[in-house]
């Protein structure tokens, strides 16, 4: 299926604010992740069938240190530490996509900030 597009502001977050002060994001704005470990976004998808799905994550990172995220799936770990290298600026959004399993239905995909901050995150796409 074509892919879908969830918004980091309209998702669940903890340890995080929408703004909207660095251009370039989708939607009405992205999420900053506070300056502390643990800070989540978690998206609500949906697929119609399960399947070995691409996620794409879209953000910026305007330090040179790589800020990592783990991704969940229904609270199963399926990427440890994925790297969010820095990206140039805060206005310079790049993309990280891993594959992972979905069943059919409805998942919560949650990205947690691994060290002591996260990438501005603008979107999740499945
Ligand atoms: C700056 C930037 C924020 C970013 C933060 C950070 O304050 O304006 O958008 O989230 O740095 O380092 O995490
Ligand atoms: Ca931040």
């Amino acid at each position: 299926a074509a892919p879908v597009l969830y918004e980091a502001e309209n998702a669940v977050i903890s340890k995080g604010v929408v703004e909207s002060n660095h251009a370039g994001f989708t939607g009405t704005g992205f999420v900053n992740y506070d300056n502390t470990t643990g800070g989540y976004i978690e998206y609500t998808v949906t697929v119609a069938q399960a399947e070995s799905a691409k996620l794409t994550f879209r953000y910026a990172n305007g330090t040179t240190a790589n800020r990592p995220l783990d991704i969940s799936v229904n609270g199963t770990l399926v990427s440890d530490n994925l790297a969010f290298p820095g990206t140039g600026a805060w206005t310079t959004w790049k993309t990280t996509t891993i594959t992972a399993s979905l069943p059919a239905g409805t998942s919560k995909i949650r990205a947690t900030v691994a060290g002591t901050d996260g990438p501005n995150s603008d979107s999740l796409s499945v």
